[in-house]
């Protein structure tokens, strides 16, 4: 599974923005991050484009949660993105690379008070209120301020992603959103219009992550246009702005299919510009939120194998043979946290056949299995692993179990390599610690 700029060099290396794997294991050291730059920039030019075609008014926001760092929000930027941010850190990340704050949508479940009042300081375009309290909270927050805060209002719309359910987010028993059938979103898009201070422009619906179709959306999106029926009919207003979250899947396996970004364009365009005719609505602003898809298969992540292990297993009759690397569950918790599987080779290897079963072990002390079963060229201590697709939800959910040091990351274009994140040093893991008697 080549994905992106990638190639197999003439010595059989995999190559990378024109970068050979190897190369840039022995330049970084491993386990390393590699991100595809051009990859990225192809991903989010596809998507201004893909909408762009399709509807008159359309802005494109990455969610940073997927991955963010000073240089990646840069990069967004460039690329004409708007950014969803969804904590203090998030919105501090984004800020110090220079975003336009006017370009920040400001998300979050549990936003504190303290994350409102940064949100409101720095002037970002959108908060996207998720709960009554956070309300609670806004209204004390924009008292007395000049300019007024424009807000979305996150609704539950209840509809079932069918993905795994960590990651369903739109169904109607969940911690999002106000929920359309309760009352609660109504609720809370009047207690917007009556806050003095807070400027309703729309509502924000996003149903789940890695999604094989878009059929959730366009039920989302049919639950949304109903409401804004009955707002209309309600409060006379129209919804200004409509935000149908992220949630496209990318190929983790060589076999998936997902939708590519066209079709899942083209599937939401055709759904809201006929949701919107039948309802006799006018056309709203329309925005979407992706996060995996603009950056999960431009990254690659290289460990280097260490021990091998045969081990004899009873079912099926045979021997297991066990492949450690350099990192784990702390570079990329998604096996462990969801079942999430992936796709490997040997980065140093990858022109020969693929024909060892093996299972890839991270060293964590825990069972910390990163790959279940791949099929691999014949591994050897100090080999380079190449695990695809993993630009997204990886280093953004890594940790320093064990105290590992969190690895480095790097942009490669044009066979250059750009160091966008140093690796964690043995100091940097005790820069938090404190004797107590010192
Ligand atoms: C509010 C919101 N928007 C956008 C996204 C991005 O989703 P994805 O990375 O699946 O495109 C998420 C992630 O779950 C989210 O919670």
């Amino acid at each position: 599974m080549l994905l992106g700029t990638q190639r197999i060099t003439v010595r059989g290396y995999l190559e990378i923005g024109g970068r050979d794997a190897v190369s840039l294991a022995e330049e970084f050291g491993t386990p390393l991050y590699v991100f595809d730059e051009a990859a990225i920039r192809a991903n989010c030019r596809a998507y201004t484009a893909a909408f762009a075609a399709r509807y008159p008014s359309v802005a494109v926001e990455y969610a940073g949660k997927a991955f963010l760092c000073l240089a990646m929000a840069r990069l967004i930027h460039e690329e004409g993105l708007h950014l969803d941010v969804a904590s203090a850190g998030e919105l501090y990340t984004a800020l110090r690379a220079g975003f336009p704050p006017a370009e920040l949508v400001f998300h979050g479940n549990n936003k504190s008070a303290a994350e409102l009042r940064m949100a409101l300081d720095a002037d970002v375009g959108r908060i996207v209120v998720d709960s009554l309290y956070e309300l609670d909270l806004l209204e004390r927050l924009v008292a007395g301020r000049r300019r007024p805060q424009e807000v979305l209002v996150r609704v539950a719309p209840g509809v079932d992603p069918h993905t795994h359910r960590r990651i369903q987010t739109g169904q109607a028993d969940t911690k999002f959103g106000l929920n359309l059938a309760s009352g609660a979103a109504m609720e809370g898009v009047k207690r917007v219009l009556r806050t003095h201070g807070l400027l309703f422009t729309g509502v924000h619906a996003h149903v789940g992550s890695n999604l094989r179709d878009a059929e959730a959306h366009v039920q989302a999106l049919e639950a949304v246009l109903d409401f804004a029926v009955r707002l209309r009919e309600e409060t006379g207003l129209a919804i200004e702005e409509l935000n149908a979250g992220g949630g496209l899947g990318i190929r983790y396996l060589p076999h998936d299919r997902p939708l590519s970004i066209d079709a899942f364009a083209e599937a939401l365009t055709s759904a809201l510009h006929d949701g919107l005719a039948r309802r006799r609505l006018p056309r709203p602003r329309l925005l979407v939120e992706p996060g995996r898809s603009i950056v999960g298969e431009a990254g690659t992540t290289l460990y280097t194998v260490g021990a091998i292990k045969d081990v004899p297993i009873a079912e099926p009759p045979g021997v297991r043979t066990y492949v450690a690397i350099d990192g784990g569950m702390s570079d990329n918790p998604r096996p462990q946290l969801y079942d999430a599987v992936y796709h490997a080779f040997l980065a140093n290897k990858a022109d020969q056949p693929a024909e060892t079963i093996v299972r890839i072990a991270g060293k964590h002390c825990e069972t910390d299995i990163l790959i279940d079963s791949v099929t691999l060229q014949r591994p050897e201590p100090g080999d380079i692993l190449a695990v695809p697709s993993t630009g997204a939800y990886t280093y953004s959910m890594a940790s320093n179990y064990n105290r590992l040091s969190r690895p480095a990351a790097v942009f490669v274009r044009d066979g250059r390599a750009r160091l966008v994140i140093r690796r964690e040093t043995l100091d940097d893991l005790l820069r938090q610690d404190v004797l107590p008697d010192a």
